[in-house]
């Protein structure tokens, strides 16, 4: 695998992030929020967004894992690292790094909301809708890209390339 092209910029990162920061503030406006990264992809996106956001935030993380016979999701998914929080009552907001197949994320939503939250809703920093098995879309979405693997800003190709202050695509 090599690294080819850069998708979108680090400026573009920056200035979309906080385009998203604006709409999540205006959703949740007066409410605290529970953020839920979704590990590892995630961990450098939550860092940013919770710092352009105005809305009283908690952190928390879950490791989600799906696996399948070839590169798309089977519908078989692990969570390989659970909650700290007690999320009944709360507003959830999901932040994963793409919405690929969707298997994963359906799943995520599916186990929250048997918790009683309040609310959950979604949001990505890339979405890849060509990709799409499972009935899921995001609330808040950074980018929609075509049907390529990227890497970087926390996004990796077996664990490479997560210190990326972009996102590029390998192949
Ligand atoms: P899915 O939506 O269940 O297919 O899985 C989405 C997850 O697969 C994402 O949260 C990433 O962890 C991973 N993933 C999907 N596409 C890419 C990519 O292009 N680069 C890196 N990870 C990816
Ligand atoms: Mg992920």
């Amino acid at each position: 695998m090599i690294l080819n092209r850069i998708i979108v910029s680090e400026d573009q990162i920056s200035a979309r992030v906080g385009e998203l920061a604006d709409e999540i503030d205006s959703a949740y406006f007066g409410q605290r929020v529970l953020i839920i990264g979704a590990l590892k992809g995630a961990f450098v996106f939550v860092a940013d967004l919770v710092r352009r956001m105005m809305t009283e935030t908690e952190v928390d993380f879950l490791s989600l894992s799906s696996y399948g016979v070839d590169s798309r999701s089977s519908g078989t998914v692990e969570t390989r690292l659970g909650l700290s929080s007690d999320i009944t009552g709360r507003h959830v907001l999901i932040v994963d790094d793409i919405l690929d197949t969707g298997v994963t994320l359906s799943h995520a939503v599916e186990v929250l909301k048997a918790q009683s939250p309040a609310s959950v809703k979604v949001c990505v920093l890339l979405d890849k809708p060509e990709r799409r098995i499972a009935q899921i879309s995001a609330d808040f979405i950074g980018f929609a890209i075509p049907d390529v693997f990227v890497v970087g800003y926390g996004m990796d190709y077996a664990e490479r390339w997560r210190g990326l202050p972009y996102i590029a695509d390998v192949s």
